[in-house]
């Protein structure tokens, strides 16, 4: 086995073996017209497609339809960071073709395991205040994907990516999670990780605001590469 894939062994779990984080394109647009026009040029660049929590909210169910329509054999997230009626909500992503959906950290551990009985894997987006403590319960109850989140807001009050962060990925990739990363995502901001096995790096404007799209994501994949291969 090759240093890199044995370095990155904790991929290989369940029905995927990545040897590197994946990319993941966040759609929050705020129209379903815009966000097909853009998923179009970028789809075939990235490994994940996520219908953002923006488009969620304004265009849900046509929307997840639509990139499973357009990307069959992609892995098509739907971004709901639900916060109650898990079982309610995952099963409507899983009819309109997501495969995964995310829960905010907050809700309820009910919420959370009816929502991972509909969809094939939840994963849970941290966001505010929680603990390792209850992390610990969702592995427990068999969830194992957390989304580390910079929130937007956050970043737009001058908040920047940190050690502090660095720390808290570490310990959450330590303690079994597989971990995505996502929160004003630049190019620059990838080599931050270069130490961690992240799990998927997710980029929204730092792709779809790009003036060729296309070559943004593959900016991406080529310092994923660099770093992780
Ligand atoms: C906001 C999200 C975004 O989809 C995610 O953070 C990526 O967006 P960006 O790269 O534009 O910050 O989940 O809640």
């Amino acid at each position: 086995m090759a240093a890199g894939q044995r370095r990155h062994s904790f991929l290989e779990k369940r029905d995927y073996q990545v040897s590197r984080p994946n990319l993941q394109v966040a759609l929050d647009h705020s129209d379903l017209p815009s966000a097909i026009a853009d998923v179009v040029k970028v789809g075939a660049e990235v490994d994940i497609i996520e219908v953002g929590t923006i488009l969620c909210l304004q265009a849900g169910e046509v929307a997840i339809q639509s990139m499973r329509a357009l990307f069959p054999d992609k892995r098509v997230i739907a971004d709901t960071k639900c916060a109650d009626a898990g079982g309610t909500v995952a099963g409507n992503c899983r009819r309109a073709g997501a495969d995964w959906m995310t829960v905010i950290c907050c809700a309820t551990l009910p919420t959370m395991i009816a929502a991972a009985k509909e969809v094939k894997e939840v994963q849970v987006e941290l966001y505010g205040d929680w603990t390792f403590e209850q992390a610990q319960t969702w592995l427990e109850v068999g969830i194992s994907q957390v989304i580390y989140h910079q929130s937007r807001d956050a970043l737009f009050a001058g908040e920047s990516w940190g050690e502090k962060d660095l720390e808290k990925v570490k310990r959450l990739i330590e303690m079994g999670f597989r971990v995505s990363v996502t929160g004003g995502l630049t190019i620059e901001t990838l080599k931050l990780f270069s130490d961690l096995e992240v799990f998927t790096f997710i980029a929204g404007r730092g792709i779809t605001e790009a003036k060729d799209l296309a070559l943004a994501a593959r900016a991406f994949q080529e310092e994923i590469k660099r770093i992780w291969e």
